[in-house]
């Protein structure tokens, strides 16, 4: 973990609310591994709590990028950074997915959940499926990265207004049949909103199969030390403990987390 003061490269404006921004972050970013997350200085907030976590969305050399929805005042001051600002930025935290996948990727997202999920298409050797699920078209986010790897895109808005209508699950149910039919294994991995998380840990407990599960906690310090983003998980011997999101996580087994 290291703590850099890192430099804006370029700040992107993608669908309304949403941002792409490459921060110079030299080692910081060379060895970050997808899953793990950077907790950024934001300038300008004066309150105690500073800092806001961010998923790693991929790496370029020595550069960071971070993929971010504005949703109060730390993003919203974010979204003005310019090219050559300087950002504190501490990382890379947090566990990572692991990269040797028993069966065939298949990767769910929901909104800015895609962010973690993009690096993971850059970095897993075996190519597979993205489902990309959100309130509207405009939550559906960098899907022509994953066609340039190579990978297999669904998308679903619950609007209608981009691909299936309805949730995410929907496609992901009609792939476990498809993937079941040809006697293929799922290894599902998920970076979403709580709701969509339980639904696609309880796909994986039922197919049988691994389910790596992305939490998305409010964060306050991001090292394990106050406890703002605690977690009741259960050992497979069936014993259950409180986990910190940022230290232990935030990637867990979907059989891991009591919801
Ligand atoms: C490990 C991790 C990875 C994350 N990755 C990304 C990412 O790649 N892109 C991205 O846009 N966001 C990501 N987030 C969420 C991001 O940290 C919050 O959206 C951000 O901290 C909000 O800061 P704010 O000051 O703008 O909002 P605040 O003013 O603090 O809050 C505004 C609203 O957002 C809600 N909120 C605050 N924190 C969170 C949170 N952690 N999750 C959901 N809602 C929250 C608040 O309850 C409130 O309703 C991640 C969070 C974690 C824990
Ligand atoms: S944010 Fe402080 S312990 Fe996790």
């Amino acid at each position: 973990m290291m703590d850099v003061s890192g430099s804006v490269i370029r700040q992107t404006p993608l669908a309304a609310g949403y941002w792409s921004l490459e921060l110079e972050a030299g080692l910081l970013a060379k060895q970050a591994r997808p899953g793990q997350f950077v907790h950024v200085r934001v300038p300008r907030l004066e309150q105690s709590a500073l800092r806001r976590p961010f998923s790693i969305s991929g790496v370029r050399g020595g550069v960071l990028e971070i993929l971010y929805k504005t949703v109060g005042r730390g993003t919203g001051e974010m979204s003005h950074l310019l090219p050559g600002d300087a950002v504190q930025v501490i990382g890379p935290l947090g566990n990572g997915f692991p990269l040797e996948p028993r069966g065939v990727p298949v990767l769910v997202a929901g909104g800015y959940g895609v962010a973690p999920l993009s690096f993971l298409a850059s970095r897993l050797g075996r190519k597979g499926v993205l489902l990309a699920g959100g309130r509207s078209a405009g939550d559906v986010l960098s899907t022509e990265g994953f066609e340039r790897l190579g990978w297999q895109v669904q998308m679903a808005t619950q609007d209608g207004s981009r691909g299936e209508k309805g949730l995410v699950t929907v496609l992901l149910d009609k792939e476990l049949l498809r993937l079941k039919a040809s006697g293929e294994q799922a290894e599902l991995y998920a970076c979403g909103p709580d709701g969509m998380l339980r639904a696609v840990g309880e796909r994986a407990v039922a197919a049988g199969c691994r389910g790596w599960l992305s939490l998305d906690k409010h964060m306050v310090c991001g090292v394990g030390a106050c406890l703002a983003c605690v977690q009741k998980l259960r050992r497979e011997d069936g014993t259950e403990w409180i986990g910190r999101v940022c230290h232990d996580g935030p990637v867990f087994e979907a059989r891991e987390i009591v919801w």
